[in-house]
């Protein structure tokens, strides 16, 4: 587990929240309001790992890197966010379709967000992050998640 690549283990939360997202059906808000809260938490938790512990490591070693493809993630990660709110906030109130619409614009931006980061982003930090440093990131998110 401490040998664990950042890129495989911010790749498999990946996975696991569109595991929740799927398992959304917009049709019974009652039913689908606590699997979209808990999306809407495993996503909040994903972003906050990436912008307060893995992206600023990787900004610190290779400083070109913030000014491009992290200054770009932090971008859709605005949009991202006020979506999933929006989309929460509509579930709660029980319009279904308002939630699956305001989904369907966050996944807009999601998909092609979360093929950069696996194919660009991730495997960069592997590189710039030395075996010490990305223990310690995993080490960092491994504390903060038991919080
Ligand atoms: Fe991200
Ligand atoms: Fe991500």
């Amino acid at each position: 587990m401490a040998d664990e690549m950042i890129s495989d283990f911010f790749k498999k939360d990946h996975d696991e929240i569109d595991a929740l997202l799927a398992a959304v059906d917009f049709d019974r808000p009652k039913e689908a309001l606590p699997i979209l809260a808990e999306f809407d938490r495993r996503l909040e938790r994903h972003i906050v790992w990436e912008e307060e512990i893995l992206f600023p490591t990787a900004a610190r070693l290779a400083p070109p890197l913030a000014h491009g493809p992290i200054a770009v993630m932090l971008e859709e990660h605005i949009l991202i966010r006020k979506d999933k709110r929006d989309a929460l906030e509509r579930l709660a109130a029980g319009d279904g379709a308002g939630a699956k619409r305001s989904t369907a614009a966050m996944l807009e931006v999601l998909g092609g967000h979360n093929m950069k980061e696996e194919q660009i982003l991730y495997p960069t930090c592997d590189r710039v992050l030395a075996g010490a440093q990305a223990a310690r990131v995993m080490d960092v998110i491994r504390e903060k998640s038991r919080g």
